[in-house]
């Protein structure tokens, strides 16, 4: 396998701005950690091999990124962050022999396109330039280094803003930090990097000066839109890129045939096939997979779930860790805990809950239910407010429900229990003892009519009444004498 080109991402730093006790480049955004999306534009930009610099937090990066990518990512450790310079010499020694051109990014810039990446070795191979660098323009430049052009516009320096003049602060054409280089010259170029100043720290950016003048015309720079070359340095700058991310999520899976409302927001691992649509306010993370034509209303919360095709989700129903068949219906309202399973064409509807519960073919629970631990049949029918007791406070035990039963309204199933196949249950009941297949089981008091009790309450309700005010009046007379 060719080996000629790697990537290089700087992801040591700590990240102090975060506040938080996660390395920086581990913090999610649209359901991946940081460090994942560059290592993924490093890959797609056509990348042979990927090494990451890490510092601060290094088992926990390496443990994620390892998770995610097995040996396929290599790692190099800067034990003290001295300047991006330094990074990079750490790095180098995870870099192959053969290797003859280093991209380096940063662990921190999620939104970076594989586009940009491939236009920084592009330009290294139309110009051969020994650097190729990206540039932008920012609005308010402070704290990037700010690209010097000579008087025929080609660049010459950077200029870090602590070191820079007066005169150079008001430059706004700066250094976004993504750069191709040639091997050799970098090796080399690397050793006469100092440290002398303002942060007393070895700057990458010095390379940029050395490149001009080894030769004419040894610096390529790629002018690129600042929006996707956003670095994360504390979480309002998190949430700026997320916005990107989850618009660029969106975004792929609309060309791909799905309507996607504004304001869904799909994380990165979901996977989609075609034609479904997805209302506002959405949230559809982990792997979740959306069949085809499936219908997601708005408010919808997914996690994990895995959706059959044509299966249709009304507004604010949660699902997690779970599977809904083809052409099965939820919500609105219903709640979908793991493990649980819609079979093909099962309808789930308002304020109902399953936990680890089996709905056969076509098995409908429309309205205020909790199923819990629950195998149900083919068919089957289990009435507004039924109750699967799944739980005796020590241990949780399973209801059987057969095909095609009927479970009628607020009926209490004390599990461990099963209801026949074709069997009916009362209305209210509470049913402790196994019911048989075709059996009526009617575990509540018998209705008794006693006629004319209607008016003969009434009646005694009201000289009740009358006998209370009696002695209140009488009570109030004796105060009144006592006086
Ligand atoms: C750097 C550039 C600056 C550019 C800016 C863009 C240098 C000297 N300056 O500045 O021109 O405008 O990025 O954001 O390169 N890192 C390490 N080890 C270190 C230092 C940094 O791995 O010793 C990593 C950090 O984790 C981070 C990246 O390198 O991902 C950039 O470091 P940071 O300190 O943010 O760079 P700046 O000083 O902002
Ligand atoms: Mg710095």
């Amino acid at each position: 396998m060719s080996n000629r080109r790697c990537t290089m991402i700087l992801a040591a730093g700590q990240g102090t701005r975060m506040k938080s006790t996660l390395p920086k480049v581990l913090h999610p955004a649209a359901g991946a950690p940081l460090v994942v999306w560059a290592i993924e534009a490093a890959r797609d930009a056509g990348a042979d091999s990927v090494v990451v610099v890490v510092g601060h937090g290094r088992e926990q990066v390496i443990e994620t990124v390892r998770a995610r990518f097995g040996d396929a990512v290599r790692f190099a450790v800067q034990t003290e962050q001295r300047g991006t310079a330094d990074a990079v010499r750490a790095g180098l020694t995870a870099v192959d022999d053969d290797v003859t051109e280093v991209v380096i990014t940063y662990g921190d810039v999620p939104c970076i396109p594989a586009a940009a990446l491939r236009a920084l070795t592009d330009a290294r191979a139309a110009t051969g330039a020994a650097l190729a660098l990206l540039t932008t323009t920012a609005d308010d430049p402070t704290g990037y280094g700010r690209i010097l052009h000579d008087g025929d516009g080609r660049v010459v320096g950077i200029r870090e803003h602590k070191d820079c003049s007066a005169a150079e602060r008001a430059i706004r054409t700066v250094n976004p930090g993504f750069y191709a280089v040639d091997r050799a010259f970098m090796a080399d170029a690397l050793g006469r990097i100092s440290s002398t100043n303002a942060q007393g720290e070895f700057y990458l950016t010095d390379l940029v000066a050395l490149a001009a003048t080894a030769r004419a015309h040894n610096v390529a720079d790629v002018p690129w839109e600042p929006l996707s070359l956003r670095g994360v340095n504390d979480r309002a700058e998190l949430a700026m890129v997320e916005d990107v991310l989850h618009q660029r999520i969106a975004d792929r899976h609309r060309r791909a045939g799905n309507s996607i409302a504004t304001g869904a927001r799909i994380d990165h691992d979901v996977t989609f096939e075609t034609g479904a649509v997805v209302g506002p306010h959405t949230v559809l993370r982990g792997r979740t997979h959306v069949g085809s034509n499936v219908v997601i209303d708005a408010g919808c919360v997914l996690d994990d779930a895995r959706l059959g095709a044509g299966s249709l989700l009304k507004a604010y129903t949660v699902v997690q860790r779970s599977e809904v068949g083809a052409s099965a219906q939820l919500g609105p309202f219903a709640h979908l805990r793991p493990d649980s399973v819609l079979e093909e064409g099962a309808h789930v509807g308002n304020f109902v809950e399953l936990k680890k519960t089996r709905l056969g073919r076509g098995a409908k629970a429309n309205h205020l239910a909790y199923l819990g631990d629950g195998d149900v049949g083919a068919g089957a029918n289990i009435g507004a407010g039924t109750i699967f007791c799944n739980y005796d406070g020590v241990q949780k035990h399973v209801t059987t429900v057969g095909e095609g039963a009927f479970v009628g309204s607020n009926s209490s199933l004390v599990a461990p229990v099963t209801i026949g196949r074709g069997a009916y249950v009362g209305s209210g009941s509470v049913i402790t003892k196994d019911v048989p297949d075709d059996a009526l089981a009617v575990g509540r008091a018998r209705q008794d009519n006693k006629l004319g009790y209607g008016a003969r309450l009434r009646e005694r309700f009201a000289a009740a009444k009358r006998a209370l005010q009696a002695a209140a009046s009488a009570a109030a007379a004796t105060t009144k004498q006592g006086e």
